[in-house]
């Protein structure tokens, strides 16, 4: 029988919601994800707000590496990975990952979330100091909720490398620092200052830890992500970032660092001990994809291109947009019932853009995100860009 206390307060939460006209819709798609999809019970519209940046995620030969990682290797291991569930396909993926973004060597998890929250309580020690932008993603939040209690802990403002200094310096007697900041911020669309954040780990001998799932397939001029972007690529201690954006869009997450790093994680990051391995299907997709983007830079110019199309139209219809290469354009509203209307108006104009609230974003910030796809041809950025001008 449930608690008729607990459900009477569910009841509120949701009520209260949908009263102040807060409540998420979650729309279902019938179609696999790509520039235009079907969602059921409303037909075709095309979407704003999927992390589909280079559309991989029916790219034919992503598809049918799925299918091939099905056949080899069945559903999955039924095991963690150190007692029977480590298979030659995660191990491809992992060295097809370092490769890809220049680190000794790397290790798959079923999602980033899961990277995150492998990597702080596993990697920090427990008289470390951590230091963390202010606007970082929530897994890194909530990873770093894991680590020792006796961590000493300090957020600095976002983008604010002079406090990160001081930070710094205060923090000379722990021995190690570890600095964590995203590369590409999910919700600002804005990049790290990295060369800077390289230049003060050098100086003061901190851990540069950098989370790159927005940036990873994105920047760089053959899509390696924020690192290459800057021009260090090679230089960032530890990288963590996503399969299920840019690189295929399905799941998994991983973590790219030194090989001793990596073995110390294999050996004793708890979700590496006691969570099942990525499927194959995805080791094989993700592992496709990340082959197309190292084959020929074509995607990545093109979604280059949008992204200018897209930054120009909106500024010509009098959006604000503040200029970065990333594929994030945040639309600030600020109050989120009239960011979650804007969203269905615009749903109803055939444009599928969502409004992010509280608690993805502080209060009184609400914002429509739009992220742009190389799979977006010109006729798909101008019927936006229509529905925008009639908004
Ligand atoms: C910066 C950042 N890190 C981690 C994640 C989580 O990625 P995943 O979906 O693989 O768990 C996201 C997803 O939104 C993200 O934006």
């Amino acid at each position: 029988m449930p608690n008729k206390n607990i459900e009477n307060r569910f009841h509120e939460l949701i009520d209260g919601l949908a009263q102040s006209g807060q409540l998420k819709p979650f729309y279902e798609l019938n179609s696999p994800m790509r520039p235009v999809v079907q969602i059921a019970g409303h037909g075709e519209v095309l979407v704003l707000c999927a992390n589909n940046y280079l559309g991989l995620a029916d790219h034919p030969e992503v598809i049918e590496a799925g299918h091939q990682g099905l056949r080899d290797y069945g559903a999955g291991t039924a095991s963690v990975r150190f007692i029977c569930g480590t298979l030659v396909c995660h191990r491809e993926l992992e060295q097809t990952i370092a490769r890809f973004v220049g680190a000794e060597a790397a290790l798959s998890y079923v999602s980033c979330w899961n990277a995150n929250e492998a990597l702080f309580p596993t990697l920090v020690g427990p008289d470390d100091a951590v230091l963390s932008d202010a606007l970082n993603h929530a897994s890194i939040i909530d990873g770093m909720r894991l680590m020792h209690r006796s961590v000493s802990k300090s957020v600095y403002t976002h983008g604010d490398l002079n406090q990160l200094e001081e930070q710094l310096q205060a923090t000379q007697s722990h021995p190690a620092r570890w600095v964590v900041t995203d590369g590409v911020f999910s919700m600002e669309g804005d990049v790290c200052d990295l060369p800077e954040l390289v230049r003060l780990c050098d100086r003061y001998q901190a851990m540069l830890v950098v989370d790159d799932s927005h940036g990873i397939g994105v920047l760089g001029e053959s899509g390696r992500g924020t690192p290459e972007h800057f021009g260090v690529l090679g230089q960032i201690d530890v990288l963590t970032g996503t399969l299920g954006k840019a690189l295929g869009g399905a799941a998994g997450g991983y973590i790219a660092a030194s090989q001793r790093a990596i073995e110390v994680l294999e050996q004793r990051a708890r979700p590496s001990l006691f969570s099942n391995a990525l499927p194959a299907t995805v080791a094989y997709s993700a592992r496709k994809a990340i082959e197309i983007v190292e084959r020929d830079s074509k995607l990545v110019q093109k979604l280059r291109r949008n992204i200018a199309a897209f930054r120009t139209g909106l500024t010509r219809l009098g959006f604000e947009c503040a200029e970065s290469p990333t594929a994030i354009i945040p639309i600030m509203i600020g109050d989120e019932a009239e960011a979650i209307r804007q969203s269905k108006r615009l749903f109803e104009l055939g444009v599928m853009i969502i409004g992010f609230g509280f608690p993805v974003v502080p209060k009184g910030a609400a914002r429509l995100r739009l992220q742009v796809s190389a799979a977006f041809s010109d006729e798909h950025v101008q019927r936006a860009l229509d529905a925008f001008a009639k908004l």
